[in-house]
């Protein structure tokens, strides 16, 4: 463990946003240090600067082979003399391992490379987009999933993971929510130590472990207008108190690297902005790890009208702590130059190259650079793999409307209609960034209701339309199906191209002509179910409205036909809840529960209050519900006190009963409101929430820690302060439902026990 002072600042923040800290694992001890300072001595510049260059192109395996072998030997030549410290898209350990020898055996310096990829839901075995695993509430299942993506990963020569995306998005037109875990701070930053545990491992240097990046630093999901890349304005208390909070936990957690985003903050990139990659950093968070940019966001801030040239592009980002440079190249043709002229001094530029070379050593690349072919065939998509990936597609699932209990689907159903132009596809549920995922591993919804079916119930199929297009050509042979069915599964929304980087919507509802082919089978009058497939929270007022039953399924991955089928046949009951808000309208966004109060709050029916008049200002579903195959009821919420200290500690509990007729999993919540406060504070926050099991006819006493010093905020001083005052505090099924009571904060309290 490293020391004391410094390492107790990254404490108190992540004691104050998350739970856990450990993961020292890929901190460097002294004799590390030696041997880093012995190989920086005897490094060149230009060799220096090569260990800060990220180099892509592994892709060139899938160019045509003469334009591969070119390409491949311009590589090659790259990394023998030293030019490159990382590669970016190179899969496969016979591969990497074919690089890894040149780069050790052919570059004087013997460096291993470190090779990062997007491993982000998943490697080979494509878990649910992050969005979707956000909404099971369940950590460890979401750690176990890391787990199983770093064991493939690693097997297959990736070093070096870009994930997890931690970007608190609250506005669904982003592309990029299918990334994160949804909107809200205090879940957000939970999600993120437990995807670091989950990659990193015991030890970086074991066979299954990947080194994490926390992504992107800081605030890219404030987007102005949802648009990806576009410009973000918020205040600091805005950054401190929403975007930063997952960045610290995953610092808490022990995460290797972090990536500058692609946005400004406060008018100065974020990969060259001092307020975030030093101060809060490497100051406030003492983080020894190294950051990585984005894509080209070094040489971007050329565009962004703050660098005037490339030069002056790198000379800004390595002196801001900007330690590698992904894809612009800009270290390595300009900053030799810049030390020659006084304008970097070597020290940064040493000081960067020794961060990349201790997570080397931590990654244990200097002993073996080398991934096992064998390994990386045994464990790919291995049946343990694919098990975990069923389990947390099914927690994944929300349940948004069940009218008259149509689901589970009745075992008296004959003949089942699946309707829509997602059913068959088995392309899309492997979402965004599926990277080196298959369409063929993937079981479509289809699939896996012809496989449960078996031949005891009829399946017949239609799709109806495309998902984008605009012909009506398959409505007819859809409702004929429709017709000759008990019941009809629609399997409806985005296909994977929809949602992910640089994919942001304006519209939010149904694409094409979806939402025409649901009102057609509709009027046959049979019962419809609709299986959302999708990478966004989506404004689907009319389904809401109209059909007896809605799953939001999202973009499941390789298991999404046997999880949804898990669902639909009652196999599994439904536990998932919603980790961002679902509008009504896109008019709405960005709609998040844990918003301001106003002067004038929203009061639907007078005129001078904050809403709208041509909608409710209401969310069609609120952060934190969702429906299950059973009722649950709450009673009996009680405080240990009702007052604590600034350092106090306050329990709260309720009592939880099952009041249906199966076992259920309810996702209890617990809120808070600062009622009073220096500065505004949101009309719910988040604080607490457990998965608890509860069979039928059984009540389970539910307790939720509450420290106090988790109650504070930044000001705008950009001090942390727990203010006293008082607050409310709910216990409840999401951010609208819930007992309610109060407490206070004191100073000086009998019940302080820090
Ligand atoms: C994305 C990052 C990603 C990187 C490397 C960028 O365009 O913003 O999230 O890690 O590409 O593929």
């Amino acid at each position: 463990m490293k020391p004391s002072a410094t390492r107790a600042g990254i404490c108190l923040f992540s004691i104050t946003f998350c739970a856990i800290a450990l993961g020292d694992a890929w901190r460097s001890d002294p004799s590390v240090d030696a041997k880093v300072q012995a190989l920086v001595d005897r490094m060149t510049i230009e060799q220096k600067l090569g260990q800060l260059t990220q180099q892509w192109g592994g892709l060139v395996q899938d160019v045509n082979p003469e334009a591969r072998q070119r390409g491949q030997d311009e590589l090659d030549a790259l990394v023998r003399e030293g030019k490159v410290g990382s590669y970016l898209g190179a899969h496969g350990a016979e591969y990497i391992n074919r690089l890894q020898k040149i780069a050790t055996e052919e570059f004087e310096l013997g460096i291993p490379l470190m090779v990062g990829n997007d491993v982000i839901h998943g490697y080979r075995t494509i878990f649910p987009i992050n969005l979707a695993q956000a909404c099971s509430f369940d950590l460890e299942g979401i750690e176990r999933a890391e787990r199983v993506a770093a064991t493939e990963a690693r097997a297959a020569g990736t070093h070096w993971t870009f994930a997890p995306m931690v970007d608190i998005a609250r506005d669904p037109r982003w592309g990029r929510v299918a990334e994160g875990a949804g909107e809200d701070p205090w879940l957000g930053a939970r999600i993120a130590a437990a995807r670091v545990r989950g990659f990193q491992g015991k030890n970086l240097s074991d066979p299954d472990a990947v080194v994490a990046c926390a992504k992107h630093y800081v605030a890219y999901g404030a987007a102005e207008g949802g648009r990806d890349y576009n410009t973000v304005d918020i205040s600091i208390p805005t950054l401190r108190n929403v975007y930063l909070p997952p960045f610290a936990a995953a610092v808490g957690a022990g995460v290797g690297t972090l990536m500058s985003a692609f946005n400004e903050i406060n008018g100065v990139p974020a990969t060259a902005c001092p307020l975030t990659l030093k101060t809060v950093l490497r100051d406030e968070w003492a983080f020894e790890g190294f950051v990585v940019s984005d894509w080209g966001s070094i040489q971007e801030m050329v565009a962004h009208g703050y660098a005037r040239d490339d030069a002056d592009a790198a000379r800004l980002a390595i002196q801001a702590g900007v330690d590698m440079d992904m894809s612009s190249f800009t270290y390595r043709t300009h900053l030799a130059d810049a030390v020659k002229n006084g304008l970097v001094d070597e020290s940064v530029i040493d000081r960067s190259v020794k961060r990349v070379l201790r997570m080397k050593y931590a990654l244990g690349l200097f002993d073996n650079p080398f991934s096992d072919p064998d390994t990386e065939k045994s464990v790919t998509l291995c049946h343990e793999h694919r098990d975990a990936a069923r389990a947390l597609a099914r927690q994944s699932i929300v349940l948004l409307k069940n009218d008259d209990k149509l689901l589970p689907l009745s075992s008296d159903v004959a003949a089942v209609a699946v309707i829509g132009p997602l059913a068959e596809s088995k392309e899309d549920p492997l979402g965004t960034w599926a990277t080196i995922g298959k369409a063929d591993d993937v079981i479509s919804v289809l699939d896996g209701v012809r496989e449960r079916a078996g031949n005891s119930i009829k399946v017949l199929f239609a799709p109806g339309c495309d998902v984008r297009g605009d012909s009506t050509d398959g409505f007819a042979q859809a409702v004929q199906t429709a017709k000759q069915a008990d019941v009809v599964v629609m399997v409806l929304g985005e296909d994977k191209e929809m949602s992910g980087e640089g994919h942001s919507r304006a519209t939010l509802g149904l694409p094409g002509v979806q939402l025409d082919l649901l009102k057609k089978i509709h009027a046959t009058g049979k019962p419809i179910v609709v299986v959302l497939m999708h990478g966004r929270p989506l404004a689907i007022p009319w389904t809401a409205e109209n059909v007896p039953a809605v799953l939001a399924a999202w973009h499941l991955g390789v298991e999404m036909g046997h999880a949804v089928t898990d669902i639909l046949f009652g196999d599994a009951n439904p536990s998932g809840r919603l980790a961002m808000t679902f509008p009504r309208g896109v008019g709405q966004v960005p709609i998040y529960y844990a918003h301001k109060n106003t002067g004038r709050p929203p009061r639907q029916k007078e005129r001078y209050t904050s809403k709208y008049i041509d909608m409710p200002w209401t969310p069609q579903f609120p952060f934190g519900y969702g429906l299950t195959y059973t009722q649950f009821k709450y009673d009996n919420l009680r405080l240990s006190s009702n007052t604590i200290g600034p350092a106090g500690l306050l329990k709260a509990t309720a009592d939880v009963s099952n009041t249906g007729d199966v076992a259920g999993v309810e996702v209890v919540q617990m809120y808070v409101r600062d009622l009073v406060a220096s500065q505004t504070r949101p009309v719910k926050q988040l604080r607490g929430f457990k998965r608890v099991t509860i069979e039928p006819g059984k009540t389970v006493t539910v307790e939720f820690e509450l420290f106090a010093k988790d109650l504070g905020f930044y000001n705008s001083d950009q001090k942390y302060i727990v203010e006293p005052g008082a607050f409310k505090l709910w216990i409840g099924p999401n951010a609208q439902e819930g007992l309610e009571t109060d407490f206070s904060i004191v100073k000086n309290s009998a019940a302080d026990t820090d």
